[in-house]
């Protein structure tokens, strides 16, 4: 196995779609009607793009709040969503509990419920492995175990002359499968990251 190349630091990378040229935030699907996936900072790490909506699909600000890990106590500053409407937000698209990822980690949007240890409930990530639920709209904050941390969060920045969108650090819990932010894969080359379009399995 080789060991781990990893990062001295977070790089700056542009969000462009799969020919190279710039996601706006205005592309970004409201309520997961698609899936928008792109890695970082490692290129074996998936995070999930969200752009969080109310129940009649309109972006809804999300603000600034203060996360719990549970497992250990410890709090960090989850800095809100950004673009226009303050709706969009990034989160590792890898469950903290034992590693799922897409298809059985995903968006149950407005009005489609995940079947929870807490009941049927909308409006979260919800992983189908063994039934872990995250907030988005709170920083993917723990909703119901099995895991006992929250989705790390990918720091997004806006820019508004352009409305391009780029990622620029990761806040919270160490990403599962990595033994701290910065390691464990190959950095990304170049300046940019390729989102990716899939379809919602929450939408059947
Ligand atoms: Fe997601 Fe276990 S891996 S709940």
């Amino acid at each position: 196995v080789p060991p781990s190349v990893g990062l001295t630091s977070f790089p700056t990378l542009q969000l462009v779609d799969e020919n190279g040229n710039p996601i706006k935030a205005s592309d970004v699907p409201v309520n997961g009607q698609k899936m928008a996936m792109f890695n970082y900072p490692l290129s074996n790490e998936p995070n999930y793009l969200l752009n969080l909506g109310n129940d009649s699909n309109q972006p809804v600000e999300i603000p600034a709040t203060t996360v719990t890990i549970p497992a250990t106590g410890k709090t960090y500053e989850f800095p809100g969503g950004v673009g226009p409407s303050k709706s969009i937000v990034a989160y590792s698209a890898i469950c903290e509990h034992l590693g799922c990822t897409y298809p059985e980690l995903t968006f149950y949007p407005p009005g489609v419920k995940a079947l929870t240890f807490n009941g049927p409930m909308d409006k979260v990530i919800h992983c189908s492995c063994h039934g872990s639920t995250y907030d988005p709209y709170r920083g993917a904050a723990v909703v119901t175990g099995p895991t006992t941390k929250p989705l790390p969060t990918v720091q997004l920045k806006w820019d508004p002359s352009t409305d391009y969108l780029y990622a620029v650090t990761m806040i919270g819990p160490t990403i599962y499968g990595h033994t701290d932010d910065l390691s464990g894969g190959s950095p990304i080359s170049g300046n940019s990251t390729s989102v990716t379009m899939l379809s919602n399995p929450a939408l059947g």
